[in-house]
């Protein structure tokens, strides 16, 4: 679909197909809607953001200003952490930490999917958790998630010193480097930096999560994380400082880039 024919499926409610039935008529108040709509794009705001809705995994989700409009890419981490999290083949409970929860895309898509989880759902910024639990209440999963207002450095630190576990952990953690934010498409820049930014080499989120991550992950779990352009060879230097990982595989996007990493613990692994 043209940005167009997004733009008057929104304002009229209705599905492609309709638009060519409406034939392209417009009440004075819905043109007026259409070219404020158009006016907000060519200043470079987001498209789903003026939308206010994006489709992640073929469920709706609500996004603005306060948080990251949820890319396809995401769908491929939540795809495999669906598939590990099944071949665990557990009945009880398990517990996943979902570092930087955004709009909620991750963790709604998981709880849809998978029955016996369920997620602590974590982000630093106030405004990206008030938008994950308005999608969170849309979608019927706001039992099963415990929402924390956390730096996770300060909160792996604190689970990894107070013994708290988790089953897996999953997470798209801001990954651009601070220095090259500035050259990103004017939309993207309209997203909050708080999201985009992975600090110097854009690898801090990772070496944060890679060193606490298998303190508080049980010795069947996984951590799945998606990273960024060309960050693979980087990201599994810093895993391999910590023996206590076992396989790390890498997974390619759409266009074959590695864009998703899964450690294993080594359940075997003797201090
Ligand atoms: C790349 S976005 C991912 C959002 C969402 N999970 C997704 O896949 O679209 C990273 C998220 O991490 C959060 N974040 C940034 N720094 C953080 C920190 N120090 N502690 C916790 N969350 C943080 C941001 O607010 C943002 O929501």
């Amino acid at each position: 679909m043209t940005e167009n024919d997004l733009m008057l499926t929104s304002i009229l409610d209705c599905r492609r197909v309709d638009l060519a039935l409406n034939k392209g008529y417009l009440t004075s108040s819905q043109k007026l809607k259409c070219d404020l709509m158009k006016a907000r794009r060519a200043e470079g705001e987001p498209l789903q953001y003026i939308l206010g809705q994006c489709d992640f995994m073929g469920t709706a989700l609500s996004v603005d200003q306060r948080a990251l409009i949820p890319r396809p890419e995401t769908e491929i981490l939540v795809d495999l952490a669906i598939e590990k999290i099944k071949s665990m083949r557990e009945e009880k409970t398990l517990n996943v930490l979902d570092l930087g929860v955004g709009s909620g895309n991750i963790t709604i898509a998981l709880l849809k999917n998978i029955v016996n989880i369920t997620i602590t759902a974590l982000d630093i910024s106030d405004d990206a958790l008030a938008l994950a639990k308005e999608n969170a209440s849309a979608n019927y999963v706001e039992q099963k998630i415990q929402f924390s207002c956390r730096d996770m450095l300060a909160y792996l630190k604190d689970s990894a010193h107070s013994g708290k576990m988790f089953d897996v952990i999953v997470s798209n953690p801001p990954y651009i480097p601070a220095g090259l934010i500035h050259e990103l498409p004017e939309d993207v820049r309209r997203e909050p930096r708080i999201a985009l930014d992975g600090g110097e080499d854009g690898l801090r989120f990772y070496r944060t999560i890679i060193e606490y991550g298998w303190q508080i992950l049980d010795p069947k779990g996984f951590l799945i994380m998606e990273i960024g352009d060309g960050q693979h060879d980087a990201i599994e230097s810093i895993f391999a400082r910590y023996p206590r990982y076992a396989v790390i595989h890498f997974y390619k996007d759409y266009v074959g880039t590695k864009r998703v990493v899964i450690a294993r613990m080594d359940a075997q692994w003797k201090n």
